[in-house]
């Protein structure tokens, strides 16, 4: 029998109703008249970009997604598609209004720890500095990773509607494996190692892993954590000792500046759009920001801060405790703002001792 397209309805005719082996073939693939078909997106100056596909009903993520399944969101999906046991099943669970540039920014910006580093130029450096060069990137390299930890823990129990959420999360991923590995190499690169590791550290990380909510969990993540290793990150330019560590920290802050922005927005739109939100991470603040500090009293990351900063043990009491505590400063006051961004106000909750810190709420606020 021949097959013809017919010119009026578009529907094929004569199509076999049997395969050769017998079973019966409903070609529902080729009938599907998709509201979208004949839509055909036009790749801007980046190329063929997420948002450029998120067109029409593409680009609409449902509020209650109507499945559990792994069916591309858009498709025509069998009603009785699987249940595959997802507990994150609302856009603001995990949804933020940026995260779909956030990946394309990630994907396009990926780098290699052992490629673009150039690790062939790192120079001799007073016994000192390359202690605490080398403590600084134990720890760092110690901490890294629950930020690919926590996001792998909740992203299979996230509804697929969501995405785009969920390949941002990867990038997250992959850029936390990077950060884990160019901190150990440079650990190991200039002849020195790996140093100490105490228990404070891992007090932190055991708080955000075990955070019983994701949005609790990001918040302590993206909001508190990264935020903080965002703000060493920044001072790169102060802390390395040469151009090497110089553009490992530039290259791993463009990465951290994407997830705490993503963490940021997702606790906005979070509590935009259930204000009851905001209690369950105020609590989660207020018993991470106790561990942070906690964190913040290991002595062996913050001497190696402030000798890195002072340029040598014998300028650490005239010069690097300063600037550390310079650095202290900023990291609070960067992460207070980041609430009022993030519309979670902990200017008049939180326990920090802001007064010791030298901040002054208002500057917080100026700086919004
Ligand atoms: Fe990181
Ligand atoms: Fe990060």
């Amino acid at each position: 029998m021949t097959i013809t397209e017919n010119p009026i309805t578009g529907e094929y005719e004569g199509l076999p109703t049997e395969s050769p082996l017998g079973f019966p073939l409903d070609w529902k693939w080729l009938r599907g008249a998709k509201s979208e078909w004949g839509f055909k997106p036009t790749p801007g100056p980046r190329g063929l970009t997420m948002l450029d596909i998120a067109k029409g009903s593409y680009g609409v993520i449902p509020d209650n997604p109507p499945h559990r399944s792994m069916a591309p969101r858009g498709a025509d999906i069998d009603p009785d598609t699987p249940d595959m046991g997802y507990i994150l099943n609302k856009k603001s669970d995990v949804w933020a209004e940026n995260v779909t540039e956030l990946y394309e920014e990630a994907v396009a910006r990926q780098w290699s720890a052992t490629r673009d580093i150039p690790w062939s130029e790192l120079p001799d450096l007073p016994n000192d500095i390359e202690h605490a060069m080398c403590q600084v990137c134990t720890t760092l390299t110690e901490v890294e990773m629950i930020a690919s930890d926590l996001p792998a823990k909740w992203m299979w129990r996230i509804n697929h509607d969501f995405l785009e959420a969920k390949m941002f999360l990867c990038t997250q991923i992959m850029d936390e494996a990077r950060h884990a590995e160019v901190f150990r190499k440079r650990a190991l690169a200039n002849g020195g190692g790996l140093l100490v590791s105490r228990g404070q550290s891992e007090g932190l990380l055991r708080t955000i892993i075990e955070a019983k909510t994701y949005t609790q969990a990001t918040a302590l993540l993206h909001l508190l954590g990264e935020g903080f290793i965002l703000d060493i990150f920044r001072m790169g330019e102060l802390i390395s000792p040469s151009p090497v560590e110089k553009r490992m920290f530039r290259m791993a802050m463009q990465d951290e500046a994407r997830h705490v922005a993503y963490g940021t927005m997702h606790i906005r739109y979070a509590v935009e759009q259930d204000p009851d939100v905001a209690e369950e991470i105020h609590e989660a603040l207020d018993h991470g920001e106790v561990v942070l500090t906690q964190f913040g009293t290991n002595q062996d990351f913050g001497t190696a801060l402030a000798v890195l900063l002072g340029g040598g043990v014998e300028h650490v009491e005239t010069k690097g405790f300063e600037l550390q505590a310079d650095l202290q400063r900023k990291q609070f006051t960067s992460y207070l703002a980041r609430c009022e961004r993030a519309g979670i106000s902990r200017l008049h909750r939180t326990k920090l001792p802001l007064e010791l810190l030298g901040i002054d709420p208002n500057t917080v606020l100026a700086d919004l």
